[in-house]
């Protein structure tokens, strides 16, 4: 291999190994944010009745913290309740947009100790 062939090669690599970074640094940023604008629309849409620390009122509205819908391995059940409602709980669909639907699941999957992984806004049909 001449030299010039090498470094041109050494580049490549470099640049796929930025590109990769770079990728990588946006989207943890992206979910950083999406939880942290998840809080603001916990706070407005579901705090009233689950409580400020997902405590929730017993007897009333179920605690969030902790809960085992919300911190279920697949958030599929609780996008379906979110979305649709149940019982004495309002749907969200239509009336917020699916990325704060996709941001408030976020965040209460992941706060007050609740460990469940975060979704992206695709999953939030
Ligand atoms: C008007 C009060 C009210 C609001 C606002 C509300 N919820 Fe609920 N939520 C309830 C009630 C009541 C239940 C229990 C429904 C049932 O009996 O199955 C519930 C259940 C849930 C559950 C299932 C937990 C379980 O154990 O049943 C989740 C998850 C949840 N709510 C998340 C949210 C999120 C996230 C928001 C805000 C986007 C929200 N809720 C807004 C009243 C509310």
């Amino acid at each position: 291999m001449t030299a010039s062939r090498f470094v041109g090669r050494v580049r490549a690599v470099g640049v796929v190994v930025v590109v990769m970074a770079v990728a990588g640094c946006e989207s943890d940023r992206a979910t950083r944010d999406r939880v942290s604008f998840g809080r603001t629309i916990y706070v407005r849409e579901c705090a009233r009745c689950h409580g400020p620390k997902g405590d929730g009122y017993p007897g009333v509205y179920p605690a969030l913290a902790g809960n085992p819908i919300a911190t279920l391995d697949s958030p599929e059940p609780m996008i379906e309740i979110v979305d649709r409602g149940r019982a004495a709980m309002p749907g969200f669909e239509g009336q917020i947009p699916p990325q704060n639907i996709a941001a408030v699941i976020s965040y209460v999957r992941g706060a007050w100790g609740n460990g469940a992984s975060p979704v992206k806004p695709n999953e939030v049909k």
